[in-house]
């Protein structure tokens, strides 16, 4: 007998709020992310407006990026705030001593990041060095940014052309502590946390997490956070970092040329980052049931060999339709767990790893996660609504997952969208969806992003293989649609 396969969204049993920050993005300074990427100086004869890319920009706009992390990374932890102020031919070159040992003459820095995210329309958020600086370092760089007061920094700020002050709610306490952050436990990183802490006077501030197997750190800082009187005025997010590696760390394999073993890990591994979160999350739930401490996910997505030819400390990528099949699975995640995960940054927005958009001097594509981002904006500050799908599996000699990813949201007009991910790269779907709680569906549309193959990619100067499409495979039945979903897609529904 052949299984039936049901997806169920319960309508009247809306849960959280997804908070837009889940669809946050990272730039670091590391390979041609900033530079070539974002910020071609002014004197590029590649459109810009001070320097800033206007394509990029553009294009990027038409995801309503919520939320950019900057300046890294690990390249956070040597970043000197005060040698990316002032004239720009006057800011000493330094070395990036994590990515490619190039030489970073810090013509992109606190100005003109501040000046892009203006031009994004998106909240900054930046990450200070606790590792290589000072606590007067930190300090006082939140004081330049966000000051009104008057002062020998914010002085300096209105010397440098930026009379008022900055809007910059989150603010990052060091990056990845337990490694490039300085090698710490998390015993020492959370005094360390609360040392600059209390004298960082900032409105959100998210400490370093530990690894992503590491669930003894989170238990740590939660333990040791919770014996500061009113802890709430100083932590209010811990980072988690997760990324999806296809093989292992010394050969992680290709973005591109890749096989079905492949492809069912990424999906495999990406599907497990649920189960870790988890177990993060309930140690948070113990040592702060009134969840005032937000998991913030600041660093997500895949992670392959470089492509042939380039830096191997610039982890420049192409991005597939199996990238966006990933980003759909993470975001499924982010937004079923969106009581405890408050924001997410996928790594990292133009030509470093799962990117948005790549760039060739004058040329620039769209990537399937781009479109993907672009499907799933609908989801932005939208309820949560439970869902679940019971059914086939995809079964390989590497292990079994289920088919199906999903997750759905009932937006302020009263919209619902329903994301389903179909991660079977052979094996088409007919599903029932049961939105319960309707008695009857009259408005339903629906896009599609899928290609003919699993590597399919948008590459410079050809027509775009992977995009969003509208999909029509599907007939009501009172409150139920009967849906044929082909293999390897990601399908979205619009109820109205
Ligand atoms: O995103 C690339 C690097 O991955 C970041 O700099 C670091 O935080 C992480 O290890």
């Amino acid at each position: 007998q052949a299984q039936e396969n049901i997806i169920t969204v319960k309508v009247n049993e809306p849960q959280d709020t997804i908070s837009k920050h889940i669809y946050g993005h990272f730039a670091e300074h590391l390979g041609r992310g900033i530079y070539d990427g974002f910020y071609v100086g002014k004197d590029s004869k590649i459109p810009n407006t001070n320097g800033i890319r206007t394509d990029v920009v553009e294009a990027l706009r038409e995801l309503q990026i919520p939320v950019l992390r900057w300046p890294g990374g690990c390249f956070a932890e040597q970043y000197q705030w005060r040698d990316g102020i002032g004239p720009v031919d006057e800011r000493p070159l330094v070395v990036n001593t994590f990515w490619g040992g190039v030489t970073e003459d810090n013509s992109f820095g606190t100005h003109e990041f501040l000046e892009l995210c203006e031009m994004l329309d998106t909240e900054p958020y930046i990450a200070v060095n606790i590792a290589s600086g000072t606590v007067k370092d930190a300090s006082q760089w939140i004081e330049y940014v966000t000051s009104d007061k008057d002062s020998e920094v914010t002085r300096l700020r209105k010397q440098n052309g930026r009379e008022e002050p900055w809007d910059v709610k989150f603010w990052g306490i060091g990056n990845e502590n337990w490694g490039c952050g300085g090698s710490m436990d998390a015993n020492y990183y959370t005094n360390v946390f609360k040392r600059y802490s209390t004298y960082c006077n900032a409105e959100y501030k998210i400490a370093s997490g530990g690894e992503w197997d590491d669930l003894d750190w989170t238990r740590t800082f939660m333990t040791k956070i919770k014996e500061v009187p009113n802890f709430i005025d100083i932590a209010h997010g811990m980072s988690y970092h997760y990324y999806t590696i296809a093989n292992d760390w010394a050969v992680k394999g290709s973005a591109t040329n890749f096989v079905e073993e492949e492809w069912f890990r990424s999906m495999d591994q990406t599907m497990k980052m649920e189960d870790n979160l988890k177990d993060h999350i309930a140690i948070m739930d113990e040592h702060d049931p009134d969840n005032k401490i937000a998991l913030i996910a600041d660093e997500w997505g895949t992670w392959y060999d470089v492509e042939e030819g380039t830096n191997p400390g610039f982890l420049y990528q192409q991005n597939t339709l199996r990238d966006a099949l990933v980003a759909a699975l993470g975001l499924n995640i982010f937004n079923n767990n969106a009581r405890r995960i408050k924001m997410a940054n996928i790594a990292q927005t133009v030509n470093v790893l799962q990117a948005m958009i790549l760039t060739k001097k004058e040329q620039m594509v769209k990537t399937p996660t781009f479109y993907l981002f672009k499907m799933y904006k609908e989801h932005q500050d939208a309820v949560q609504l439970p869902s679940d799908f019971q059914g086939k599996t995809y079964k390989t000699e590497q292990g079994e997952i289920p088919s199906v990813s999903v997750s759905a949201s009932k937006n302020g007009k009263g919209e619902i969208h329903i994301s389903i991910a179909n991660v079977h790269p052979r094996a088409d779907l007919k599903t029932t969806l049961d939105l319960q709680g309707l008695d009857k569906l009259n408005n339903v549309s629906a896009s599609i992003i899928s290609a003919d193959k699993m590597n399919s990619f948008n590459d410079f100067g050809k027509e775009e293989q992977v995009k969003i499409a509208s999909f029509d495979a599907f007939k009501k039945k009172k409150a139920k649609l009967e849906i044929e979903i082909p293999a390897k897609s990601v399908i979205q529904f619009k109820v109205q």
